[in-house]
């Protein structure tokens, strides 16, 4: 859904807008908030004066933080592509990366950028900040941001462990500051999973009897070789509150998600986006499972290879006998069951059901509807202006993330476990429990 409404009368916008979404799959009903809502974000862009620019810093200028940032001028979600929105520095401990994005996010400027994420939260000139770290600075960064004043947008998977999301959580309550997690699926791919989640919880496929999640296999790979590490990358502070290790460039860009040191591979790189949208569909944001475990097979044994579990099945448990199933294999998605046979497939680029009718018939007037957001990135700079805790605010991205968590605890211990998620603890069992935190290397510690 683009929102550039161009030369067009608003008639024309919207019939343009319809059209291009039913083409999409999405019906005629459900799309017409959506063109609502692009009209409006466009007549509240023509408000937005120069006094009252909301000035961001970027941390992490790799892929990700290059795509949320809208490096890329084509790209509608790209913040600085929001009316209102200036970058006003960068940080990435890579020089090369904060160099190049420092030249290009604001054509004919170069940004003041730093190796150092403190520096650039120590400037006056920073109200919020975009964090794009890989997940093990994720926390930390994040923390001393809401300390130091600045809202946070802040990139899935929210946290490293339980206990760092459960900081985050503390903080952003202390400092009242506003925190959205990069999770982007309950705003963006034309409002699939808004509709998946009104559709079941208004009961088109009656009792959800389960949810499969399906997230891909994690690479088997190595060992790999042991190299100097790149000039211009810090390396030490990459790794940061991580053991120390020697340089292997597949732990560095991008592919950290394969290493549990890093992050939590498919179980947290797409589980922060499906599990999520379970919890959603739910309706279980402050809650979760009961129980979890897990089969899989292991990675392989000798040093310097991935760490995480090529193919994994994990099994949640949640209240009122509902089954979660996230699994590494099978069409990327997640396939809701109900009673009588009744199924709803959604995907980013796909929403399917057993019987079509339950996608096009419109819900009536009473119905339960969700929040529309067009884009993560837009409803976090509105609620830094209007104070509105944003739709992944910190609690809901710490719960959707403590599932993906406690779900590669049962990976790597290979136990059924069971959850209080009211006390995120898991019953009488310290060794799970110990799982829940990381130490951290000095000096870095989560203090809060
Ligand atoms: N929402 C989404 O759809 C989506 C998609 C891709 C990635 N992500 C998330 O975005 C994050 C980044 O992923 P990526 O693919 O861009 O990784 P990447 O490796 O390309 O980029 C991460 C950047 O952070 C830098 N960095 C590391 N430690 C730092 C520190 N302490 N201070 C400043 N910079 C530091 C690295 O040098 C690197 O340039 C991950 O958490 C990932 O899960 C989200």
């Amino acid at each position: 859904m683009q929102l550039e409404r161009g030369n067009l009368s608003r008639r024309g916008f919207m019939q343009r807008s319809l059209a291009g979404l039913a083409g999409a799959g999405i019906p005629v009903w459900f799309g017409k908030d959506l063109v609502a809502a692009a009209e409006q974000a466009q007549a509240q862009a023509q408000n937005v004066s120069g006094t009252n620019t909301i000035k961001v810093g970027l941390i992490g200028c790799g892929g990700q933080g290059n795509d949320d940032a809208g490096t890329n001028l084509r790209n509608a979600r790209g913040m600085a592509r929001i009316p209102g929105v200036r970058f006003v520095a960068c940080c990435d401990v890579d020089r090369e990366r904060r160099e190049t994005f420092a030249r290009s996010i604001h054509p004919g400027e170069t940004l003041p950028h730093t190796g150092d994420f403190r520096e650039l939260l120590a400037r006056q000139d920073v109200d919020a900040v975009l964090i794009a770290t890989p997940d093990h600075w994720h926390a930390l960064t994040a923390i001393a941001a809401m300390r130091a004043g600045k809202d946070v947008y802040c990139e899935k998977p929210l946290t490293l462990t339980v206990e760092e999301g459960k900081a985050l959580v503390r903080v952003a309550r202390a400092t009242n500051k506003r925190l959205q997690t990069g999770s982007q699926q309950r705003t963006e791919f034309n409002g699939r999973f808004r509709m998946a989640a009104e559709l079941v919880r208004n009961g088109r496929v009656g009792r959800v009897r389960s949810i499969e999640c399906r997230v891909g296999d994690n690479p088997l790979g190595g060992p790999f070789q042991v190299t100097q590490p790149p000039a211009a990358l810090d390396w030490d502070f990459w790794m940061g509150p991580t053991p120390r290790c020697d340089y292997v460039r597949e732990k560095c860009h991008y592919t950290f998600r394969w290493w549990y040191e890093y992050s939590g591979g498919k179980m947290t790189d797409w589980g922060a986006h499906h599990l999520d949208s379970a919890q959603w569909i739910l309706n279980m944001d402050t809650g979760g499972p009961t129980e979890v475990e897990a089969t899989s097979e292991p990675p392989r044994a000798q040093p310097n290879c991935y760490t995480c579990h090529p193919h994994f099945v994990v099994t949640y448990k949640y209240p009122g006998d509902v089954t979660v199933r996230c699994q590494s294999r099978g069409e990327n998605g997640l396939r809701i069951e109900g009673e009588d046979g009744k199924w709803i497939f959604v995907a980013r680029n796909k929403l399917e059901a057993s019987d079509p009718r339950i996608i096009s018939e419109p819900l009536p007037a009473n119905a339960i509807r969700l929040p529309v957001h067009l884009f993560q990135t837009r409803n976090f700079i509105e609620c830094v202006r209007n104070r509105q805790q944003p739709i992944c605010n910190v609690e809901v991205g710490h719960r959707s993330c403590t599932v993906c968590h406690i779900g590669n605890i049962a990976i790597r211990t290979g136990q059924r476990l069971h959850w209080d998620a009211e006390h995120e603890r898991f019953v009488d069992n310290a060794a799970a429990n110990q799982m829940l935190g990381r130490e951290m290397r000095a000096p870095w510690r989560l203090d809060a």
